[in-house]
């Protein structure tokens, strides 16, 4: 077993033991007195020079961060990834090169829609983040635990996320998905269809995230060491199956326990039932890059396991809980962009924007730019950088820092695409500047037909439940109507199942202008439930 770099490093920020000495104010000078502050008398006014209160009430005053603008809502935990066997044919990323060694991961799970103190069992996507330590520095695999996402291009996320979110005049409401606004953008934007599925689907209601998958989404690219590029979809299996509450279970977890998901990884991982999920990929050649009825590029499709079978490459064990939320759980920072030598982009213009996202919403998030040096956040591979001040600069930096630059000292040399520095695949791209979706981009239907073909029955009895349940909260009467409309081109049945069920019209026979699949070629043959 290799040594683990990131605990090692943790040691080194433990705050000083409070049982240990004496209470003392932030410059360490031991403190008398605590309970009461310090006054003219004993009924007269409070004095400025008490630093003592005046530091503690600050400080408290200070004590809330913005939470996340989307998953705010989270629990972590930190473990160890590794690799059944090289990767080398595909990628020369070093932590997935030789099964003996162990990289440090933390993982972050969460909700998308509701705030930090929301319910964990709402019918909402989970985020499942992961953040491996590895020797060439950090890798974040940005996940969540359905494959495709809502939207195609990240130009519209601020749509959408406005749309999911509480209505802006009552933040009315939290928790479930069901309202207004939501449901009219999901009606007019019908690339949302294939996730609105798996939305209304169990898989919205996970019973545990030990019991949980996890999906890149995006169609990312591998490199091996001679520069060739292969595309890759990122799966996460969990170990114990996946499972999923049924939704009387998920409103009553609600009341009685709004940490369950929370409570369950914690006591798992106190009890040694340590959480194990095995990492695969879809290996597609970039010569076949054309080779499908749908594209590449675009989030809201599966590659279906039928045409390119999930390759196991290793697995990861979560082992340890986080000693402190905030400093940890609160203060990670994921992003899309902190990608390691042998792990690269596609054009996915979903992901593109999210390259931009993650690192801006942290600038705020954890007040400027130094928040990689955060211990949840810092690499163990040594981080040599130009970088200098700035607020919550820790480091002292020593020397000159800028490049070139021939008077040495602090100023770190530049590594050269030579084998461990990250160097950019080389993809060529040609093109005017235009605002136009591809047209391969524009089946929004055919997979959203496949999921839904691929139910069983009681599974189908489940997602139309889910639709009559959200849908038949929304007050506007077209949004209905208009979603209805977008369900018969999905499934007829389907739709004239939901319209029965929340007082709207059956859409007109024939409506549905997509002929649904015949084969079910959609594996998701684990999902478990009570199948009532
Ligand atoms: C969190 C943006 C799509 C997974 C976030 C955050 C932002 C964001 C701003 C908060 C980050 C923070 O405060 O640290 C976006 C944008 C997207 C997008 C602009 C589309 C253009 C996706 C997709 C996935 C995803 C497709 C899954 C594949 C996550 C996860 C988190 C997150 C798991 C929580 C990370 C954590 O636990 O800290 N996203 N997102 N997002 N996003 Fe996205």
């Amino acid at each position: 077993m290799t040594e683990n770099r990131k605990e090692r490093q943790r040691e080194k920020y433990r705050a000083a033991d409070p049982a240990e000495g004496p209470l003392t104010t932030d410059q360490g000078v031991a403190v008398d007195h605590t309970d009461d502050s310090l006054t003219v008398g004993e009924r007269g006014p409070t004095l400025m020079e008490d630093f003592h209160f005046r530091e503690k009430m600050t400080h408290f005053d200070h004590e809330r961060i913005p939470e996340r603008v989307v998953h705010a809502r989270g629990a972590g935990a930190y473990g160890y990834f590794e690799p059944y066997e090289s990767c080398a044919e595909f990628t020369r990323a070093a932590f997935l090169q030789d099964p003996s060694v162990r990289t440090p991961v933390f993982v972050r799970f969460s909700t998308v829609q509701g705030p930090r103190g929301s319910a964990d069992t709402v019918r909402d996507v989970r985020g499942f983040a992961t953040k491996f330590y590895t020797s060439e520095g950090n890798y974040d695999l940005v996940g969540n635990n359905m494959p495709v996402f809502f939207i195609q291009d990240g130009i519209k996320f601020p749509d959408f996320v406005h749309a999911l979110k509480p209505e802006p005049q009552n933040e009315i409401p939290t928790g479930a998905s069901a309202h207004d606004t939501l449901w009219d953008f999901v009606s007019l934007q019908p690339e949302t269809m294939h996730m609105m599925m798996w939305l209304m689907s169990d898989r919205a209601i996970p019973r545990s995230f030990r019991m949980m998958q996890g999906f890149g989404v995006h169609t990312f690219r591998f490199v091996d060491a001679r520069g060739r590029g292969t595309f890759v979809k990122f799966h996460w299996k969990p170990k114990l199956g996946v499972h999923s509450l049924v939704w009387d279970e998920a409103q009553e977890c609600q009341g009685r326990d709004p940490d369950f998901n929370r409570r369950d990884l914690w006591q798992a991982i106190e009890a040694g039932e340590y959480p194990e999920y095995e990492l695969g990929v879809q290996l597609v050649p970039e010569e076949d890059e054309f080779n499908f009825d749908f594209d590449l590029l675009d989030a809201t499709k599966i590659i279906p396991e039928e045409q390119v079978p999930v390759r196991p490459i290793g697995h990861m064990v979560l082992d340890r809980n986080p000693d402190n939320f905030f400093a940890e759980t609160e203060q990670v920072a994921f992003h899309t962009g902190n990608v390691v030598p042998g792990i690269d982009f596609t054009n996915d213009p979903l992901l593109q924007a999210r390259n931009f996202s993650y690192l801006d919403t942290q600038l705020i998030r954890l007040g400027g730019p130094n928040f990689s040096q955060l211990p949840v956040n810092q690499p163990v591979a040594p981080a040599r950088t130009n970088h200098r001040d700035g607020y919550h600069q820790t480091a002292i930096h020593q020397g000159t820092n800028y490049s070139p630059n021939s008077l040495g000292g602090g100023c770190p040399a530049i590594a050269g695409a030579d084998g461990y520095a990250f160097s950019h695949y080389a993809e060529r791209v040609e093109g005017h500047k235009i605002r136009k979706r591809s047209e391969s981009f524009k089946d929004f239907y055919s997979q959203a037909a496949l999921f839904w073909n691929s139910m069983s029955a009681w599974e189908k009895r489940h997602i139309v439940d889910a639709f009559r349940f959200e849908l038949g909260k929304v007050g506007a009467v077209h949004v209905r109507e208009r979603t209805v409309d977008q369900l018969a081109h999905v499934d007829y049945d389907l739709a004239s199942q939901v319209a029965q069920g929340i007082g709207v019209a059956n859409p007109e026979p024939g409506a549905a202008n997509h002929k649904p699949q015949a084969s079910p070629a959609l594996s998701i043959d684990n999902l478990q439930g009570d199948g009532s």
